[in-house]
Order: structure tokens, then C-alpha cells, then sequence
């Protein structure tokens, strides 16, 4: 039974779920606002639905999950903020460990880990080594990232490449280059979703998103339940997707 308390709303096919969800967690400081709570607590509540929503996308078998956490621009908060966010990834990264022959997901992250700290970047490395062996559900956590950056990245490791011989500038393809990206192996998101009533891609998934379907609702993250993600599926499932034919 996937659905205890509420049964999936009628309009989703759970035989034509997207492969691949891309959610931008926003909406956190505004929801504390209200509650007149520190933008941390927002924070925190924010990492509690991201729990409850990639156990539903691993219960609905849906096999790639990618989360934006933490962006290459949000260094430029509080320095009180940035700390209360790396924590929250620390404690969700240490329980990920403990759990995850209950969870099983597979964890990678997209984005230039180098400048988090020390004890972050091994536990990343622990967490994304040791979770190797559960590829049936892969949650790509975004961290320090940005979609230029990430093609700036790329790019300079394919002119590294070139300059030692190993590439040709010429013969670059879309497949060869997408292997340079910190997405490598993972397919282009079907379905970006954006809380929180913002509608812009803010440097997410730049190149992968070509030909994305976006939902955006005004629901807060933190608020985002398991029928809001069925909402944005059942409006997935009503687009007609072309990729630029007829
Ligand atoms: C955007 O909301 C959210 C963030 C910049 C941080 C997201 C982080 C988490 C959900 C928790 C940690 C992550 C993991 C993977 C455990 P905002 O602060 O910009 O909200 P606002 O627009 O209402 O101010």
C-alpha cells in the first residue's frame, strides 16, 4: 500500500511517472517569517519535507531524485544562516549513513565540494561511496552549485583534455560534453518543480533543464506535502512534450 492516509489523486498514472524529478526547496525563510521564527527553523522544516518527499519518490519508483540545497550565490547569507544549513546537511548526511540499508538510496552530489568544510566533503564522500550499492533510486543532492559554474567546469576540464590530447575540439559532441558535467550518467530532469511562488530557474540545472517541464506552485516548502507532489505529476502528465518536433 503506497498511501496510508490519502489515496493518489485520480488524474496520476503511476505507469507514466517522470524518470527524473528536480526540486528548487524554496520558500524556507519566508515560512519561518510568518511564524516568527529564525530563518534556521525554516530551514529545518524544510529539511523535514525533503524526508517525507524523496521516500514518496522512491516509493512511487520513480528512479532519479535531485534536490537544490545550497547554491554557489547562497554564500552570500548570513554567515549564521550558511552554518545552519551546513549543519542540517550534516545531521541528514549522518542519518543517511545510519539508515540507509532501510532508505537505500543512492547519494551523489553536483557542484564544486572543495570549498565546504573538511568533515562535509568526507562525509559526502563517505555517504556517496557507501551508497553506490543502491542505484534503483539515485537523489543527486546540489551543493555549492551552479548551472554556469558547473558548464565553466566542464568546459575547462574538456580544454585540459584537448590541450593533453585526449580530446578533439572538433569532434565534441552534446553526449561528449554532457560527460564532463557534474550530472554525468544521470538523464536530463522531466520535471522541475519550484515552491514557493518564484518562477525562475535561478541558475539550476542550466543545460539539463532543455526541455524540462516546470511546475510552480505557491505552496512554501516546508508546506509541500505528498499530494502536492501528485498534483505536480498530474500536471506533468497533462503537458504534451514535443522536444522541439511536432
Ligand atoms: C531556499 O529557501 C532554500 C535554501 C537556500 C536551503 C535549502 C536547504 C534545506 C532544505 C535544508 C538542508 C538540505 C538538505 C539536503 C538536508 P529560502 O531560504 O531562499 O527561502 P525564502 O525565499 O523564503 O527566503
Amino acid at each position: 500500500m503506497l498511501f496510508s492516509k490519502k489515496p493518489p489523486a485520480p488524474e496520476v498514472d503511476l505507469e507514466h511517472l517522470p524518470r527524473h524529478i528536480a526540486i528548487i526547496m524554496d520558500g524556507n525563510g519566508r515560512w519561518a517569517k510568518k511564524r516568527h521564527l529564525p530563518r534556521s527553523a525554516g530551514h529545518s522544516a524544510g529539511s523535514e519535507t525533503l524526508r517525507r518527499i524523496a521516500t514518496q519518490v522512491k516509493k512511487l519508483g520513480i528512479p532519479y531524485l535531485t534536490l537544490y540545497a545550497f547554491s554557489t550565490e547562497n554564500w552570500k547569507r548570513a554567515p549564521e544562516e550558511v552554518s545552519a544549513i551546513m549543519d542540517l546537511l550534516r545531521n541528514y548526511l549522518r542519518e543517511a549513513l545510519r539508515d540507509m540499508d532501510k532508505n537505500q538510496f543512492q547519494i551523489s552530489f553536483f557542484g564544486d565540494l572543495s570549498a565546504l568544510d573538511p568533515d562535509l566533503q568526507a562525509l559526502c564522500d563517505q555517504v556517496g561511496e557507501v551508497s553506490k550499492k543502491y542505484p534503483q533510486c539515485r537523489m543527486n543532492i546540489c551543493l555549492n552549485y551552479g548551472g554556469r559554474d558547473e558548464i565553466l567546469h566542464a568546459a575547462r576540464a574538456f580544454a585540459a583534455d584537448c590541450v593533453a590530447g585526449s580530446a578533439d575540439p572538433e569532434a565534441l559532441t552534446e553526449e561528449e560534453f554532457e560527460t564532463y558535467l557534474y550530472s554525468r550518467g544521470v538523464p536530463d530532469p522531466d520535471l522541475i518543480i519550484r515552491p514557493s511562488g518564484e518562477q525562475r530557474l535561478s541558475n539550476f540545472l542550466l543545460w539539463q533543464a532543455a526541455y524540462a517541464e516546470f511546475y510552480y506552485t505557491d505552496i512554501l516548502w516546508p508546506d509541500f506535502r505528498e499530494a502536492d507532489l501528485l498534483a505536480a505529476i498530474g500536471a506533468y502528465q497533462q503537458r504534451k512534450r514535443r522536444f522541439g518536433g511536432v
